[in-house]
Formats: C-alpha cells, structure tokens, sequence
C-alpha cells in the first residue's frame, strides 16, 4: 500500500495499468538494494544495472505508483526557484554543477527512450517563464542573466506564444526542455531492469536500514532480509532519517487538472509563471484531434489547508482563462513535492553511513533530480568521481538558507504543541459520514474518521515518524502529517514515507 491509494488518480494511472510484480518471500542477496520505484528508484536500479551490478528493488506499493505516477512532467533544466536566487544562496561554482547535472539528466532520458526504444511521448520543447504582472518583469531580467553567467545558452526574452505584445505578455524562452509520459517511462525501465537481471518485488515495505560488518542490511515488514553492499533509500521523503535531511525539506501538497483541448489550439511548450504558489502547464498527446492540457498549482504547505475545492475551482477558472479551450478536466489529482530551503535535491551518502545513500528534496524538479541522482549515486557506489556530488551533498549546510530553515522548522514546534489542545469536534457524535476530524480523549488526540456506513475507524493521531500530529486531507481521504510530508490511510497504514509504521489503533 502507498499513495496509490489515495482517492485521487492522475492522468498517468488512468492510462497505464500496474505492473505485477510479487513481494519479496526469502532471503536475498545483491551488490546493491534500491528501496522505492519511483524515478529516482528505477533510474538508479538501471544505471547499476548495465554496469553489470546484480540489483534488488522493493516497493511498499505497486511498482512505480508513488509520486512519479502523481507529477505533472515537465522535463526542465530551467530552476522553478530560479538560477539567480541559487547562486546567491549556493554561489556560481555549485549553480553551475547543479545546472549541468540538469542538463546531463534530461539527455540522459532522452538516449534511454530512443537506445532502448522505450515509447513514452518524449518531446524536446520551449518552455516560457511568464511574469503574473508587470512588477515581475525584473525577476525576469535577473533570471536571464543568471542563465547567461552558467551557459545556458538560448535563454531571451519573447512575447507569449498566441498573445498581443504587451508588457505583461513577454516572457522568457527556455530552449530544449523536453516532457514525456512519466509511466510508460517506468514501464520501459522496468522491462530494461528485469532483462538485466535486477529484481523488482511490489507490496514489500522496508522498515529498517542498517550496516553490519561492512554489508547493508534491509529488513522488511514481513521478516524478510535483503543483504547488500550498498543500500539505495529513494523513498521520497527518506525513511532512515528521523531530524537531519527531514529539517532542511519541507513537503508541499500540490494540485492538477487535465482536460481536454483541440490539437493546435495551445502551443506544445511548458509554462510557468512567477506567482507564488506558481503555476505549472504542458499538454500530452490525446486522441482524435484533441490533446491533454495538464495545469497544476494552488500549493500549500502539507496539512495547512482545508479548502481543496476552493482550490481546484480556482486553478480551472485559471486555466480556462489563459487557455480559452481547454473544456471541463477529466482528471484531478493532488501530490506532494518535498521543498529543500536551499534549492537544491539531497542526494548521497546518507549522514553518518558508508555505504547507505539517499535521494530526496524533489521540489518541483523531481524527475530530473531523480535522474541527476541516478548519474551521481551510480558514480559514488562504483567508487568514482562525480563533478556535481557537491551541490547535492546530503550533509551541507546553507548557512544562507538559515531564514528557510528556521521557518520550516517552526512547523514542527507549532505543530507539537498541537498534542496539548482541544481536538476540532468535541463529540464524535458530530462526525459525518465520509468525514474526518481530530478529537481529544484524555490525554491523547485521536484521530477519528466515519465511513459511508457509518463505521468508526480511531487511530492516534500521533504520527509514527516523529511524533506530529497528522491532519485530516479531505480531497484525498486519508491523513497528512504536516512536519516531514508522512501520508496514513483511514485505517492507519503508512501511505507515505518517512513513516513506515502504522498509527497506532485507538478503537475502543
Ligand atoms: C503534482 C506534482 C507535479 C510535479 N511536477 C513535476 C514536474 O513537472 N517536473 C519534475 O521534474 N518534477 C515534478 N514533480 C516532482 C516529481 O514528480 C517527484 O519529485 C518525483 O516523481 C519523485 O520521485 P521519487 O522516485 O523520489 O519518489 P516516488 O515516485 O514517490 O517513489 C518513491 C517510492 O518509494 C516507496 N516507498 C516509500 N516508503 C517505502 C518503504 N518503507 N518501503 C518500501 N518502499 C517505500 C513508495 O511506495 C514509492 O513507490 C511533481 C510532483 C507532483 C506531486
Ligand atoms: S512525517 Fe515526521 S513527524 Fe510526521
């Protein structure tokens, strides 16, 4: 079980089924075991694997059905938290490692499809960074520059595609970014896995990481052991961590719409604008003459809104105003991005480990950094050098991301002084079907949820990864904790990382 079962399904699920795949029933040994088969999981298994290492995968879930199957897919060197403001936190020497490994992951995606004939809709295209008003037209010119002082050559100013020249319609041209189908993806890396050698087990949740005698040791929840010489984590939000990475992240929910809209009538680029949240759009290919126009934004910190409808309603009334033929979406789908304060993903050795690595802090970047990750943990494993391991070292302090960090964490304070006040209903007598609500019992918070028949399903509302208290998410049904981006389904079952462990029954 994982997010998969949250109540939402994206686009990408509706139109590629699962892959079977069995648990994990014995045993085990290899060079190296991957835990999680998102993109970062299966890109790092496949990079090992053509370099002749034997490769173990496990997944709580079905393979491939975590956040990649959740995402919106732009395939982007170009910064959603913009180059300028990296350099001034990181400098131009770690901006531009972080660049080129951008680079280097979007061609690395691009030979896999076309050398392994992996059909997966593919797309060098534009992208365009518009300014939301006039004021933002500087934040524009300072991204220019930046792009300019790294390389990235290409980067200038145009009028938005299908508008009249006015001020507030220039924007900025991003040249060679690429979209494609995030699970016909997988599946084509799935199929490449499994022909050399590795081995993919579904429904197999990890829960512990440890090394012994120089070898990894990952345990599972049904007892099985897998023995390697390296253990990958690429559980998103990492579940061997209890404070280090998970105080330099924040996670962030984050909606989708897709609907329909004639072939043609939107020009095939990316988009984004500078509004905070921002908003996200591309287009997939459709049938018949029509395409998919997918537009996402409306983020907020996990666990802090319950308006989801509010939201959605906006971010459609927002598409259908830029993009005028865009018909009612057909799917809509919610995720959860993981926020580093300074920009850039945690990938590498684990703090504090030799031989166990991580790859985390997607950001809206995810894909990329998965991929970019894939090219610097298969270095590190094999002994190598890799230019760009620095930017991403999973141990650096930002000592300019000091504001960011505190911030973020004062969302763990606020929050665990939550254990000590009332709940939100004072009787569970109040709460509807389909409805879920924090009420306190004693000393303890419960939290509390009725089913359609009316059933009650109590858990503590105590989350298993680091005590928070977890917060009822209405659009997908199931519980957010709001400190490090952990997910529980009704019933309790960890749905997310970096839990692992079920909250604790309460029934009475
Ligand atoms: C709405 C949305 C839009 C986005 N848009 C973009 C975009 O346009 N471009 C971009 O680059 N990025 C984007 N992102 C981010 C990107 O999609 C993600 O960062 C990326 O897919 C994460 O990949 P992953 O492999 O790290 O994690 P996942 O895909 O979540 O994979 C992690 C896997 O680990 C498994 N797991 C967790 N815990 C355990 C355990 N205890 N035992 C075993 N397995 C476990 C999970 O089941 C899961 O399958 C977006 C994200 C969202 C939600
Ligand atoms: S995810 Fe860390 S306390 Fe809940």
């Amino acid at each position: 079980m994982n997010v998969s079962s949250e109540r939402s399904v994206s686009l990408w699920m509706a139109t590629v089924p699962e892959w079977h795949a069995e648990p994990l029933a014995a045993n085990e040994r290899a060079d190296v075991v991957v835990v999680g088969s998102g993109i970062a999981g299966l890109s790092i298994a496949y990079e090992l694997c053509r370099q002749g290492q034997s490769v173990i995968v496990l997944d709580r879930g079905p393979l491939g059905r975590g956040m990649t199957a959740r995402t919106s897919a732009h395939l982007a060197s170009a910064l959603d938290d913009f180059y300028h403001e990296l350099i001034g936190m990181r400098g131009l020497d770690e901006a531009g490692h972080y660049f080129h490994s951008q680079v280097a992951a979007l061609e690395r995606v691009e030979e896999i499809q076309r050398s392994e004939k992996i059909d997966c809709d593919f797309q060098r295209l534009d992208a365009y960074l518009f300014a939301a008003s006039s004021a933002d037209i500087s934040l524009l010119e300072k991204e220019i520059d930046a792009c300019q002082k790294l390389g990235f050559s290409g980067v200038t100013w145009e009028v938005m595609p299908g508008s009249a020249e006015a001020p507030q319609h220039r924007c900025v041209r991003f040249p060679n970014q690429a979209r494609f189908h995030p699970l016909k993806y997988l599946a084509g890396l799935i199929r490449c896995i499994q022909r050399d050698g590795g081995r993919l087990y579904a429904e197999t949740p990890v829960v512990s990481v440890a090394e012994k005698g120089g070898e990894t040791i990952v345990q599972t929840q049904h007892g099985n052991e897998v023995h390697a010489r390296a253990a990958v984590i690429a559980t998103n939000s990492p579940i061997n961590d209890w404070i280090a990475i998970h105080t330099k992240q924040a996670p962030y929910r984050t909606y989708v719409i897709a609907g329909r809209a004639r072939r043609g009538s939107v020009n095939d680029a990316l988009y984004w604008d500078t509004l905070d949240p921002y908003h996200y759009v591309r287009l997939q290919p459709g049938d018949a003459d029509d395409d998919w126009l997918i537009v996402g934004g409306e983020d907020h910190k996990t666990g802090q809104a319950d308006d989801q409808s509010e939201r959605i309603l906006r971010l459609t009334e927002w598409a259908k105003r830029h993009f005028p033929t865009m018909r009612d979406p057909e799917y809509v789908w919610s995720g959860q991005v993981v926020e580093p304060v300074d920009y850039v993903a945690h990938v590498g050795r684990n703090p504090g480990n030799e031989n166990v690595f991580v790859v985390t802090g997607d950001s809206g970047e995810g894909l990329s950094n998965g991929v970019a990750g894939s090219l610097i943990l298969r270095d590190l494993i094999l002994g190598r050098e890799n230019a760009w391991a620095s930017a991403y070292a999973p141990n650096r302090i930002s000592i300019k991301a000091a504001g960011e960090y505190i911030s973020e964490n004062l969302t763990m304070a606020a929050n665990l002084a939550k254990h000590i006040t009332g709940g939100e209903l004072s009787t569970l007598d109040d709460l509807k079907p389909g409805y879920g609500a924090l009420i306190r019992r004693g000393t303890a918070k419960l939290a509390a949820y009725r089913d359609d028949d009316g059933e009650l399903h109590l858990r503590s509302a105590s989350c298993t990864h680091a005590g928070c208290v977890v917060h009822w998410n209405a659009f997908e049904k199931c519980w957010d904790c709001p400190c490090h981006g952990s997910h529980f389904s009704v019933d309790g079952e960890p749905l997310n990382a970096p839990a692992f462990k079920p909250l604790a029954n309460a029934q009475e």
